[in-house]
This record gives structure tokens, C-alpha cells and sequence, in this order.
């Protein structure tokens, strides 16, 4: 059976989600929509998809389609995804999952409720590296985990190499709070959130601190540019480890750098998603503890998130990552945003 599946917003992620499923066996992209007038009709013509919408609602009604790939700003996931849960429709939903841990849990709710398959696109688990790194953790090859470090750096508001963000619609909604966005926290902070407790576990507690820094322009528009600039979050695992993460948009140097390194009793980790295989991931254990080696580690492939998806509306089963996940991620961004309004207060995060 041929997957249908359809896009909803066809901005610059989007191009990402087109040429995967157009590349997947099983699965055939056959609508698009985004609400911009012409654009959704020019990202059709572009990638080949047979029709295209400006209006969600008119695309579920008039078309056949299986899965939904939500690919909007931050701010209209919710509604998005929502709409496509009311027409049965299964999700794949960009990250952060919400701009509110009311709306990602609501969102969880009813798909659960509706029984329908969700995915959240937490890429940095479409490396194979990420994948071995918390199979690793799982099976015990550090031992008892203890200690953590993290971030993800990038450095946009100083480097020019993606473009002005003075002038790019694409960066504007990440700076400005009034468009729905988190700040860098939402924005890849969420992949960071993510990545540790996928590898590490779930987060028992967190301690955080944001800054919003003077760029020397306060308003693009009718945009303040309000959003947090830089987080440095301090975890405590349900696992009993502790660690920080750290997230920026002002790291000179850093493109896209992704990183953890974990920290166990018998052992230690280093993931680093800008090193080429085979030292994406490195592995400090036995013998090597004493010299302070570390060995290369063989990541066999893995499906990324887009196969995922499809394979899960394939057999019928809930793929690696859900909107509950989401909706658990989320909680850490949302309590990382109260304990930086209370000056960095460690909180206990909802079971
Ligand atoms: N997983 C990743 O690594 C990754 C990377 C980049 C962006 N993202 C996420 O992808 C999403 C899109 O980011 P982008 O960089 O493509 O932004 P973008 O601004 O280039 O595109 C967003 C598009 O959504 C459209 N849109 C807004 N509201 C809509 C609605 N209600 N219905 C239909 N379309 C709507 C806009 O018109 C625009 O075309 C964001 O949630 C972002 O966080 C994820």
C-alpha cells in the first residue's frame, strides 16, 4: 500500500521533508499548503507534488491523505497538527512539538484518543552515532552515569555564512516572542533537551539561565526582538546524574555544532555530530581509562526520522519518537523558561 502523505507549510524545512519522502519507497507526497499566497503552488511545482492548498482544512476535505508532515513556524504546529488529527490524518511534526506545554500535551491527547501514529522530527537522532550512543548508555557500557555535558552552538547573530538575519523572514521568527518562538531554546535548545535525555534519560529537575543580548536594533517591524539569544541549563536525571547544557546563537566558529559528552563509572562517551565518522562518536573504557584514550566507535546505518514515520504508518505502529515524547521535551523547555524568570530556581519536572 502507498503511503499519501502531504506537507503543511512550505517554507525553507520544508524542502528538507520534500525531497526525503519523494526519495522513500512506499510513500508518494501528493498535496502541500502553506497560507502565503503562491507559495505552496510554487513549492508543488518544485518537488513535483500533484496539488497544492492555502487552506489546510480545504486540503484534508478535498484530498485522500494518510500522514501529514507539519513543517509551519512554531506557533501553528498546534493548530496544524490539530486539524489533521480531526481528519484522522497521522502527524510527523516539526520541532518544538508547541509554543505551550498545554497545546503539546493537548496535541498528545488527541492523537492518543484518536488512536492515530505521531512523530516528532527530532533530527539529530537520524545519526547513526546518536542512536549508538544511547543503545551504549542503555546496555551499561559506562556503568553508572554520573555526569553530563552538552551543548549546541551556533553563531548566526555574528556569523553571516546562513544569510542577514536582519533581513531573512527564516531568522526573524526565531528572534521575536510575539511570532510564537522559544528563542534559541526552542529553536535548538529543543534538539539539545532532546539529545540528552534520549542518550542519558529523563530529566528528574532543572536549573536554567537566559539571556536576550543587545543586538543594536531592539525592533525588526513590529517585532521585538525578545527572544532568548543563550541558555545554560543544569539538569538533575531521574537516573541520578547531573549535568549542563548549553545553547547559543552567539558561538563565532560554530556553524552547527551538536555535542554530549556523558560520564559513567566505567566509562565515557563523546558525541560530536560536526566530527566525520568514524569519530562522530568516541568511547573511553577498560584498559583505555588509565591512558585517557579514546576509540573511534563503527555506527551501523539507521533509518532517520522520515523513514521512521513511514514505516510506522506502514505497520500500523507508533515509530521512536511521539507527541508524548514531545510533550515531554516540551515540559523542559517551558520549565526551563519559569526557572530563568525565578532567576535560575532549580523546579521539579511533571511526572
Ligand atoms: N528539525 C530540524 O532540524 C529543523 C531545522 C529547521 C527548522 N525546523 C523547524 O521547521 C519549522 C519551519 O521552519 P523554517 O525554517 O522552514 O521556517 P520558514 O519561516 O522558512 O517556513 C515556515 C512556513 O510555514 C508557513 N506557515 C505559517 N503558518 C502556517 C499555517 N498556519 N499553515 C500553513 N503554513 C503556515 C509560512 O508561510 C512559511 O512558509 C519550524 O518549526 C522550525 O523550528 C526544524
Amino acid at each position: 500500500m502507498t503511503i499519501r502523505l502531504a506537507i503543511l507549510g512550505t517554507g525553507g524545512m520544508a524542502n528538507g521533508h520534500a525531497r526525503r519522502f519523494n526519495d522513500i519507497k512506499g510513500c508518494k507526497l501528493v498535496a502541500c499548503c502553506d497560507i502565503v499566497p503562491g507559495r505552496a503552488r510554487a513549492f508543488a511545482e518544485q518537488h513535483k507534488i500533484p496539488a497544492s492548498y492555502e487552506d489546510a482544512n480545504t486540503m484534508f476535505r478535498k484530498e485522500k491523505i494518510d500522514g501529514v508532515s507539519v513543517v509551519t513556524i512554531d506557533k501553528a504546529h498546534a493548530p496544524a497538527a490539530l486539524a489533521a488529527i480531526r481528519n484522522g490524518v497521522h502527524v510527523m511534526c516539526e520541532k518544538p512539538l508547541a509554543d505551550t506545554l498545554a497545546n503539546a500535551r493537548r496535541m498528545a491527547a488527541e492523537a492518543r484518543r484518536r488512536k492515530l501514529l505521531t512523530c516528532v522530527n527530532f533530527s539529530y537522532r537520524n545519526s547513526p552515532a546518536t542512536q549508538k550512543a544511547a543503545e551504549l548508555v542503555a546496555a551499561g557500557k559506562l556503568g553508572r552515569i554520573l555526569h553530563v555535558e552538552g551543548s549546541y552552538l551556533q553563531s548566526w547573530l555574528v556569523s553571516h555564512s546562513w544569510g542577514d538575519w536582519h533581513t531573512k523572514e527564516a531568522f526573524l521568527w526565531r528572534l521575536s516572542t510575539r511570532h510564537g518562538s522559544a528563542g534559541t531554546l526552542g529553536d535548538i535548545g529543543v534538539h539539545l533537551y532532546d539529545l540528552a535525555s534520549f542518550v542519558v534519560g529523563d530529566f528528574a529537575e532543572l536549573s536554567s539561565i537566559q539571556k536576550t543580548f543587545d543586538k543594536g536594533v531592539r525592533k525588526i517591524g513590529p517585532y521585538v526582538l525578545d527572544a532568548n539569544d543563550s541558555v545554560v541549563t543544569t539538569v538533575r536525571f531521574k537516573n541520578g546524574a547531573i549535568g549542563t547544557l548549553h545553547t547559543t546563537r552567539w558561538a563565532t566558529g560554530h556553524a552547527n555544532t551538536v555535542a554530549i559528552r556523558v560520564y559513567g563509572d566505567k566509562g565515557a562517551l563523546d558525541l560530536n555530530l560536526d566530527r566525520p565518522a568514524p569519530d562522530t562518536l568516541r568511547l573511553c573504557t577498560g584498559k583505555d581509562i588509565d591512558k585517557n584514550l579514546w576509540q573511534p566507535v563503527k555506527c551501523p546505518p539507521t533509518p532517520d526520522m522520515y523513514q521512521r514515520f513511514v514505516t510506522s504508518l506502514q505497520k500500523r505502529k507508533q515509530g521512536q519518537t511521539s507527541f508524548e515524547g514531545g510533550a515531554r521535551v516540551q515540559s523542559y523547555l517551558e520549565y526551563s523558561a519559569r526557572s530563568a524568570a525565578r532567576q535560575g530556581a532549580f523546579l521539579k519536572l511533571p511526572a
